[in-house]
């Protein structure tokens, strides 16, 4: 069976049922900044288990292009796929348990005519604290199933906690086929209050391979030996978070995801997902390319197919994204400079080789994806750009990792192979890895933090500045705009914060938090404030500190939240002593990026031209230096 067959056979077996064939969504979540990529079949779907009302009714099924970054690292065993195609029904408060466990055994038996004797199903053993119970419905439908299906079908010890260890005891694989576990049989996305959750039932194969003792004294379904595969799991998705607890839905919703390739692969009788015709064609051009055969390094060969798969999905999605420094587009240039550094090593020398494994995945998902094909061109071009771009800076960055190899590589030496080079951190460590050396990772991961923070308060400062240019003017002007706020804070009270400012060599202009119009005295007020302090011919100096240290000292700052540790504090005052100097002589303290003048000596007269109102609660200020 081909995977197109597949994935049609799924899909019609539960249109036959009720259900509608509704279309994949994008890989690229449009309205939820909670994730990156659409990790499974139920995350576009959340609003309709909610309750929301699905336009195409209350049964669906579909196959969901899907993302999983934290299996990234897991590439390379035969089993995982960072993407993958999640093939899903769902009951949105329509059927349950009884309906959903007896359809899908039924596609795997009667449809797929698996060999029932193979297959093996975990069940929830209850939440520890007995709010939620054990699941013996579930048992209980699913032993007359077996039965029906002629396979004994005994329940099995059950596994608390997250049942790393199975049972503690040797389980009897020739009775026994169900089994209750408390974490691995509870559902849920993430940990914020409104996540949908439930128990769940999931589908593991048995592969025969023998147990693997490293794994543990005995094998079980959860165990990661490799004996068990685990191909579906059908989520009873009838809870959501509240703050401390899970509350019942309204509807009893079903969730079933079932993996297109892990099934692939067992019908097919393989023991690799990179054996079945989804990989099959890119594997032999990737041996074409390399002059190697996979099984001579197969862990390259299914990093390279992995990840050009899944950056050719993502940036072929209809909204998909090129390789960049931020967000998804890190992740695809990681996915990338992974699969070319994988290419070097087994020996492909050619240049722009990557869209040639591209378009084998373009032609082999066009009639089930057809974007990528409409999106081929910025593939190719995206692909080609990176190539170049990560082999101008690997050669420099070799050279570099070569001399820093003498010894362990501490937080500052991976974050400048990163920063300099273009080395994302997992390169660093597998390179670091062959070579028997250590990388700190939670030093790179400080050092990447630091600089974050101090790019953004750079960025922060600019924007708050709000300056056209840096001439002397309108850095004359920039310096006026810190006396007008300290002064308005003087007359109009401590309320008043900076709401944004645009500053041009002719004029400044200055937002502020007010809630009413400014009478001429306190205008006047204002500027003679102002001007006095330029009178005096004071000093402006800047320090770098930490936040904390700015706020304990007193400093105003507008952009807060966006500020990292280190900031950069601008002082006008009598004796340029900064934070030293006592209140009496500063005039003002503000959190800052600059430029300012060094001294207002020369700053000429300040003139407010105009007063108005900008927005609710937000007047607007006009001034000059005459
Ligand atoms: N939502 C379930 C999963 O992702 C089906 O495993």
């Amino acid at each position: 069976m081909t995977a197109n067959e597949l994935r049609q056979k799924y899909l019609d077996f539960f249109k036959a049922r009720g259900h509608a064939i509704i279309p994949s969504a994008s890989l690229l979540p449009e309205n939820d900044s909670t994730l990156l990529f659409t990790n499974s079949g139920m995350f576009p779907l959340v609003p309709y288990l909610l309750g929301e009302k699905h336009p195409a009714g209350i049964r669906l099924v579909d196959s969901q292009k899907s993302f999983r970054t934290e299996d990234i690292e897991e590439v390379g065993d035969s089993r995982h796929n960072t993407f993958f195609e999640m093939l899903g029904n769902w009951s949105l408060g329509d059927y349950f348990k009884k309906e959903q466990l007896a359809w899908w055994l039924e596609f795997l038996f009667v449809d797929l005519k698996l060999n029932p004797a193979r297959i093996y199903q975990t069940v929830y053993a209850g939440s520890e604290d007995g709010q939620i119970a054990k699941d013996e419905e579930s048992i209980t439908i699913l032993q007359e199933l077996f039965t029906k299906y002629g396979v004994s079908a005994e329940e099995g010890p059950a596994t608390t906690g997250k049942g790393a260890l199975g049972s503690g005891q040797e389980l009897d694989f020739s009775k026994q086929r169900i089994f209750a576990y408390r974490d691995k049989n509870w559902w849920q996305r993430g940990d914020a209050v409104g996540e949908l959750g439930g128990p769940d039932s999931e589908t593991f194969y048995d592969t025969g391979k023998e147990h693997d003792l490293a794994y543990g004294p005995h094998c079980h379904p959860n165990c990661d030996c490799g004996r068990f595969l685990e191909i579906g799991n059908s989520v009873f998705m009838q809870y959501q978070k509240t703050a401390n607890a899970w509350q019942e839905l309204k509807n009893k919703n079903v969730d079933f995801g079932g993996g297109l390739e892990r099934i692939l692969m067992v019908l097919s009788g393989q023991d690799s997902i990179f054996k079945t015709d989804l990989f099959t064609q890119a594997i032999a051009r990737i041996e074409e390319l390399s002059g190697k055969k996979y099984a001579d390094d197969k862990r390259a060969f299914e990093v390279i197919a992995d990840h050009l798969k899944a950056a050719t999905f993502i940036v072929g999605d209809d909204r998909g994204v090129p390789p960049s420094n931020t967000d998804q587009g890190y992740i695809v240039r990681r996915l990338l400079r992974r699969a070319i550094r994988y290419g070097r090593q087994i020996g492909i020398s050619q240049d722009r080789w990557l869209k040639a494994v591209a378009q084998i995945f373009i032609e082999d998902y066009a009639a089930a994806y057809p974007e990528l094909k409409n999106n081929q061109e910025f593939i190719f071009n995206e692909f080609d750009k990176e190539e170049e771009k990560f082999e101008r800076t690997l050669e420099k960055g070799m050279i570099e990792f070569k001399k820093l190899a003498a010894h362990d590589l501490d937080g500052v030496a991976a974050f400048n192979l990163y920063q300099s080079y273009g080395f994302p951190l997992e390169i660093t460590e597998e390179l670091a890895n062959e070579h028997g050396l250590k990388v700190d990772r939670q030093g790179f991961m400080d050092e990447l933090k630091k600089h974050q923070e101090l790019s953004r308060t750079a960025s922060a400062g600019k924007f708050k500045g709000g300056l056209a240019d840096h001439s002397e003017e309108t850095t004359k002007l920039h310096t006026a705009a810190h006396l007008l706020l300290a002064a308005l804070r003087q007359v109009l009270g401590d309320h008043v914060s900076q709401k944004g400012s645009n500053i041009t060599a002719e004029r400044l202009r200055f937002d502020f938090s007010h809630p009413e119009k400014m009478t001429p005295e306190q205008i006047a007020a204002v500027e003679e404030l102002v001007n006095g302090a330029i009178g005096q011919g004071l000093d402006v100096a800047f320090e770098e500190i930490p936040l904390s240290e700015a706020k304990e000292t007193g400093a105003t700052g507008v952009f807060d939240s966006k500020y990292g540790d280190v900031v950069k504090v601008y002082t006008v005052g009598h004796d340029n002593g900064g934070r030293h100097a006592s209140w009496d002589n500063i005039f003002s303290r503000e959190i800052c990026g600059g430029p300012h003048v060094s001294s207002l000596k020369g700053l000429g007269s300040f003139k407010i031209q105009k007063e108005e109102a900008s927005s609710a609660g937000v007047r607007r200020i006009k001034a000059v230096l005459v």
